[in-house]
């Protein structure tokens, strides 16, 4: 009977059950341009060696590449009965150029072979998504741009607290994501190297170059220990962390979208182009683009956690179970490229509604605080006496129906002689803004000062 290529000392046909359970093919298709490429510098150190014929390499390149062209346009589908990727190329190549094909996998195990596709696949996301990032955060500092003096309440516990800008608060998330776009490239850095060579887990006794196939696949260099190698996925991990917490991001700023584009808020308009409508209500404007960023970081976690759990108790080296790790990282890619896509397009159309931003600074006593730093630098007062005299002078507010940003100098002086006239400028809601000066803080000053790191560090990075 015609064996299984991958199974020397099994005979009989294996179970259909097992073929479902067991087989990848049809997730791993997603690696064939890398598993094409890895067998090409894989057979070309073979042959510089003096391991397979020149001659052999030669047909073994041809075929390759031709598969390489005939899977990519579609001439030739994926859906066979074969294990995995890695199987179904060899037995393509084989069909097509006959024994030269079997001398592939001399030196190599499909454990180095996956661990070196997969790696290729997460080390390429690593850089697309970081190459979106930096167009996201462009965006972010476009609309920062415009807004640095757009007042808009800063908020703590969703509570009214000190005025901030607009542009102050888009910096920040700009700030999230750089850091995001930072993790992805350190992942990248860090596990820029290659299991092509390792075999099965020990190393193999043909004389092979790995420092030659890890350059011919741009890898830096050669891991340097197979054991290791063929067994961990903590790259893959790390790319799953990575987009997970730039999800939770994107979920944090589509939560304020979908509260800021309510009639309460009114702070943003989305583009008609991100928003649907009700299949009964016919008035209906909803920000589902928003809701279902956030609501996929719950699939992203889940891959996350997923992973974590599948690889806590692997003794070494390799063991089938780590064929889990493909579908999750493939998921969470996926949908982190077009959340960041997504996302690009929302903040580039969507409408910063200015005077709604600012009305909402009337309102929350958003100068209490400054309030109670003048009484500190012009009356000596200590820090905590002058918050409690704030408090009553909140309190008074409340009963005559003001915001402390309201109170004339009459009655502010009605409340404590203390004050002088330039307690109005104090409480001017702007001035409040353009007061926090400090490094990092919101005034316009530092705002634009922010616009200009991250330019600049845009411009480093492009
Ligand atoms: N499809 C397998 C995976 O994704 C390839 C490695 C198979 N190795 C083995 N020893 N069975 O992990």
């Amino acid at each position: 009977m015609k064996k299984n290529i991958a199974s020397a000392r099994i005979d009989i046909e294996s179970s259909a059950l097992l073929k479902e359970l067991n087989d990848s093919l049809p997730f791993d298709k997603e690696l064939y341009r890398e598993d094409i490429l890895g067998s090409l510098a894989h057979s070309k150190m073979l042959s510089e060696q003096g391991i397979i014929s020149k001659d052999d390499y030669e047909k073994i390149k041809q075929g390759l590449n031709e598969l390489l062209d005939e899977i990519s346009s579609g001439k030739i589908t994926l859906d066979g009965s074969d294990e995995d990727i890695h199987m179904a190329i060899e037995r393509l190549l084989t069909a097509k150029i006959g024994d030269a094909a079997k001398r592939v996998h001399t030196a190599r195990s499909r454990n180095d072979q996956v661990a070196t596709d997969f790696r290729l696949y997460v080390l390429n996301s690593n850089l697309e998504l970081s190459r979106l990032l930096l167009e996201l955060i462009d965006s972010f500092i476009k609309v920062a741009k415009d807004n640095v003096d757009t007042l808009l309440p800063g908020m703590t516990h969703l509570q009214h607290a000190q005025p901030i800008n607009f542009a102050y608060h888009m910096l920040a998330y700009a700030s999230m994501f750089k850091r995001d776009y930072e993790r992805f490239i350190s992942s990248y850095e860090r596990n820029n190297i290659s299991p092509l060579g390792c075999a099965a887990l020990a190393g193999t006794p043909h004389p092979i170059d790995r420092e030659q196939t890890a350059k011919e696949l741009g890898f830096k260099e050669p891991s340097i220990n197979c054991l290791d190698t063929v067994s961990d996925r903590d790259f893959a991990l790390e790319i799953l962390f990575n987009i997970a917490t730039m999800m939770m991001h994107i979920s944090r700023l589509s939560e304020e979208l979908i509260l800021w584009s309510t009639s309460e808020f009114k702070f943003v308009t989305l583009s008609d182009k991100h928003a649907t409508g009700s299949s009964i209500m016919p008035q209906k404007k909803n920000p589902d683009i928003p809701e279902l960023l956030r609501g996929k970081t719950g699939r992203v976690n889940g891959n996350l956690v997923a992973l974590l759990t599948v690889m806590k108790g692997l003794p070494l080296a390799y063991n089938k179970d780590t064929q889990e790790d493909k579908e999750g990282v493939f998921d969470s890619v996926k949908t982190a490229k077009l959340s960041l896509m997504v996302l690009k397009e929302m903040i580039d159309e969507m409408k910063v509604n200015r005077e709604s931003m600012e009305n909402a600074c009337r309102v929350g006593h958003l100068s209490a605080t400054d309030l109670a730093d003048y009484l500190v630098r012009e009356q000596g007062l200590p820090f905590r006496d002058a918050y409690h005299l704030v408090g009553d002078i909140v309190n008074r507010s409340e009963e005559l129906g003001k915001d402390i940003s309201q109170l004339s100098f009459e009655e502010l002086k009605s409340i404590d002689s203390r004050f002088s006239e330039d307690v109005i400028d104090i409480l001017n809601i702007r001035n409040s803004m353009n007061a926090r000066e400090s490094y990092g803080g919101t005034s316009v000053k530092s705002t634009i000062e922010q616009i200009d790191i991250l330019r600049d560090w845009i411009k480093s990075r492009v």
